[in-house]
């Protein structure tokens, strides 16, 4: 009798769990459906918490990208940087990247963008939010991409407000990949490539990244009232290698700034990331970004792609171990090379290009001419464009090794041109001895290069304890922004 009151309940039991698995399996398949469906959200929706109840697991992946929260100061690590930068905004300020989430906070936070004390000031155009949000092309459908394109950073800055969310990748409508900055598909054309119309679902999940990982340039377009616009073009024309786009500037006699020091017509290189991508073993095996960035989570019944965008290294069960069988160490030790081979180079190329602007700076002092110049000036141009170019397309150590190598050689080189030349030039202006001074911290450099830095800083404190806040009770009267979705984030900068 006994064991048949046993075997009874096991029985009883058993059919329980099987009923409780069937129900939580029709739950999951129900849910799984309705996650196939597609509701309706308004296309233009660019607040990001507007996307949670129809997408939690989505959403809350993205939302992690706050926990990116490190502000590294690149001045500060490597503090040549302001003499390579003299005269630019990049010697003011310049920080790694850290979380999508904080993309419109650091813009509207850098040193770069300066204090406007109104829509009309500032010392940025308005190209300069392209790449922090998806309100960029709801403007750009509202106003046209030429009203976007022209007058100062400021005008948008109650426009501009939620970070890279949904509407960057993604039509509302359908959730469908896509990307809506029309200056990638005008440079694929331009370069011969395969444009977004021939895209396939594996390329776009690159593409949606390329519409801001790439290197770019603000075109000074004039339009018929009078005024110019400022309009970001990728200068692929000539292809997308770095001599390629090296070319294209110099054809049309580009320059991003003049060096403050050696009075060089210089090149600022952007993040070229989907362009050394594609040289790299990954790249040529069409490997996309979102493989190794955005891998797929397997939760209960349910598989969705990881909107956590930040460093692979931290789930390498997921963005590795899928293809490669070498272990998870053995593969991190070999990254670990690539980067210590690169730093090497790099800091090498810096070196010698911060001496190079020194040297420079001195032999203009002592009375070289426009001729003597002019050959060294060219050296720093190409040098200073190649090391920042495999430099700022974090991390090219690591998605395209050899080209990153192969381009700091280049640069090393022309570096060591420049500083052959300078020592003669140097020597005939009766200045052969003079050595430029090493550089040993950040606030070293800017005296060196004679930035007012405490100046910068109590401007910029004025704009965000001032029109900063505007901007952001005004974005919410407009129903673009809500003040919840920042709640508790400190607001953090290198400078205070
Ligand atoms: C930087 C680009 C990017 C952003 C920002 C982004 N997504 Fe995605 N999303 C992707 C990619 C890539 C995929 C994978 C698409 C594929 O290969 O089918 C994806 C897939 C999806 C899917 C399909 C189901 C799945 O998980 O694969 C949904 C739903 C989705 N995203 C919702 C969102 C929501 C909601 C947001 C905003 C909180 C968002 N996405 C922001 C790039 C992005
Ligand atoms: C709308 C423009 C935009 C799009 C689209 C975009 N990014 Fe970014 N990305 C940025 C900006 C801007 C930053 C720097 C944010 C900051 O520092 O505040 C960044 C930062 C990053 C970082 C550094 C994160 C960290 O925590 O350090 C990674 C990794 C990255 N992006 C990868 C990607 C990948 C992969 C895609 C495509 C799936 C993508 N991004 C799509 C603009 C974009
Ligand atoms: C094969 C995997 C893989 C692919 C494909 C890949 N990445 Fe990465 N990415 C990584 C790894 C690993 C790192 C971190 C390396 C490190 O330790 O610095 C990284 C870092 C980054 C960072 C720098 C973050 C920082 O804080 O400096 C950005 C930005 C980025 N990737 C963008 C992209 C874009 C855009 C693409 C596609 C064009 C792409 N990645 C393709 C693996 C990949
Ligand atoms: C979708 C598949 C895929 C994923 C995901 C992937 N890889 Fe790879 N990986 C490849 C392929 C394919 C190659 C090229 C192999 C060849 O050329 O024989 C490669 C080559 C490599 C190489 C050698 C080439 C080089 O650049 O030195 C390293 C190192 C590497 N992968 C590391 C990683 C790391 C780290 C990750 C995760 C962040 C990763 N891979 C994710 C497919 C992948």
């Amino acid at each position: 009798m006994k064991k048949y009151k046993i075997l009874l309940a096991v029985s009883l039991v058993a059919i329980g769990l099987m009923t409780a698995l069937v129900a939580s399996i029709n739950e999951k398949k129900d849910e799984q459906e309705k996650l196939n469906q597609v509701p309706k959200v308004d296309r233009w929706e660019t607040k990001n918490e507007e996307f949670r109840k129809h997408y939690p697991r989505q959403f809350d992946s993205w939302k992690e990208t706050k926990k990116s929260d490190e502000i590294h100061d690149m001045l500060k690590e490597y503090p040549e940087l302001v003499v390579l930068w003299a005269g630019y905004g990049f010697a003011k300020d310049y920080n790694a990247p850290r979380g999508h989430f904080y993309a419109v906070e650091d813009n509207r936070n850098t040193l770069r963008t300066g204090g406007p004390v109104d829509e009309k000031t500032g010392p940025m155009p308005t190209a300069c939010w392209t790449c922090k949000s998806p309100d960029v092309p709801r403007i750009m459908a509202e106003d046209g991409d030429m009203e976007y394109y022209t007058g100062k950073w400021s005008k948008y800055g109650s426009d501009i407000i939620n970070p890279i969310g949904c509407v960057d990748c993604h039509n509302p409508e359908t959730m469908e990949l896509q990307v809506n900055r029309k200056y990638l598909d005008e440079g694929l054309k331009a370069a011969g490539e395969k444009t977004l119309a021939e895209a396939t679902q594996q390329d776009m999940r690159s593409m949606v990244c390329a519409q801001c990982h790439v290197e770019y340039y603000f075109a000074k377009t004039p339009l018929a009232d009078g005024k110019s616009a400022a309009v970001v073009t990728l200068p692929w024309a000539e292809g997308t290698l770095v001599e390629d786009m090296e070319k294209y500037y110099d054809n049309m006699e580009f320059k991003d700034w003049t060096h403050k020091v050696s009075k060089t017509p210089m090149l600022k290189a952007q993040h070229p990331g989907w362009e050394m991508w594609k040289t790299g073993a990954h790249g040529k095996n069409n490997v996309s970004c979102a493989d190794c960035h955005m891998p797929y989570v397997q939760e209960g019944g349910i598989k969705y792609t990881d909107h956590n965008i930040g460093n692979p290294l931290e789930n390498m069960d997921k963005s590795c171990m899928n293809c490669h069988r070498v272990s998870e160490k053995s593969l991190l030790a070999n990254i670990n090379e690539k980067r210590e081979r690169k730093n090497e180079l790099h800091k090498k190329a810096m070196k010698a290009l911060a001496a190079a602007h020194l040297e420079a700076g001195k032999a203009w002092e002592v009375g070289a001419t426009e001729e003597e110049m002019a050959p060294i000036l060219k050296d720093i141009r190409h040098a200073q464009w190649r090391w920042d170019y495999a430099v700022a397309s974090h991390p090219s150590f690591f998605h395209a090794p050899e080209e990153t190598l192969r381009i700091l050689g280049t640069a090393l080189g022309k570096a060591g041109d420049a500083r052959i030349k300078l020592a003669k030039v140097l020597a005939k202006h009766g200045a052969g001895d003079y050595k430029a001074p090493e550089i040993k911290d950040k606030k070293q450099a800017q005296e060196i290069i004679g930035l007012p830095f405490e100046k910068l800083i109590e401007e910029k404190m004025k704009f965000r304890n001032g029109l900063m806040q505007e901007w952001k009770k005004e974005a919410e009267k407009k129903g673009v922004y809500n003040p919840k979705s920042t709640e508790g984030v400190e607001d953090k900068t290198s400078y205070n």
